[in-house]
């Protein structure tokens, strides 16, 4: 099985965490993706979706889910998403496809966060995967002095403005031994909007796929 279909798997299984009448939690990235075509044929059953990105509402809409406004609602129930590297302890990098802040912001109102993700994405330390920083433009070259300051390497995502209109800055060569704590100070950057790191509020239920199928945890 190649990597795609083990997403295609693990984006399945999650399906079955989404409950008739639910307005469901919904990120991005090409595991969703799959996710949300999963949801084509119970499409009809489900109130709504909050979506963490204008590309998945783009693909909900496309199969006859309305998307609420995440000020209309108090609490989901579940939110379901990809990452780019979890731990055991359900830690995340997240943000390679430049949503971090508003799944961030949607995982806040969730009581249940599921990640769907295959093997690839299971790490013991975080780090290997460059962290994703949203950063208010005109602040770009402060904030990358401060991330040299921390230990990593900042690399300006070139051509890659976020849906809130904010630039990436993607931090290589960090070994994340302190999730929680990276996360809390690189938040503290002036000019930084969030970073990927999904410490604090971490994953509640890790799905994760491999050649022997899909395994829970959590
Ligand atoms: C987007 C994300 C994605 O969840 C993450 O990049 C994983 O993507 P994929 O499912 O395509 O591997 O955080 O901002």
């Amino acid at each position: 099985m190649n990597q795609d279909e083990l997403k295609k798997q693990v984006a399945l299984k999650a399906v079955e965490y989404v409950e008739d009448d639910a307005i469901l939690g919904v990120g991005t990235g090409s595991t969703v993706n799959h996710f949300i075509d999963a949801l084509a044929p119970i499409a009809h059953k489900i109130k709504g979706a909050v979506s963490s990105s204008e590309e998945s509402t783009k693909r909900l809409k496309a199969i006859g889910i309305d998307i609420y406004d995440l000020n209309e609602v108090d609490l989901l129930d579940v939110y379901v998403d990809g990452a780019d590297e979890i731990t055991e302890h359900m830690a995340m990098i997240k943000g390679g496809g430049a949503a971090l802040t508003r799944e961030k912001i949607v995982a806040a109102v969730a009581k249940q966060f599921v990640c769907i993700a295959d093997q690839t994405k299971r790490v013991d330390v975080l780090g290997k995967f460059p962290l994703p920083v949203e950063v208010i433009p005109m602040a770009r070259s402060y904030v990358a002095r401060e991330l040299v300051k921390l230990g990593g390497d900042p690399v300006y995502r070139e051509g890659v403005v976020t849906d809130n209109g904010n630039v990436i800055l993607d931090v290589h060569n960090l070994t994340i031994l302190d999730p929680k704590q990276l996360e809390s100070q690189i938040n503290a950057i002036v000019g930084v909007v969030t970073n990927g790191l999904f410490a604090h509020r971490g994953a509640d239920t890790l799905l994760l796929a491999s050649e022997n199928g899909t395994q829970k945890f959590g």
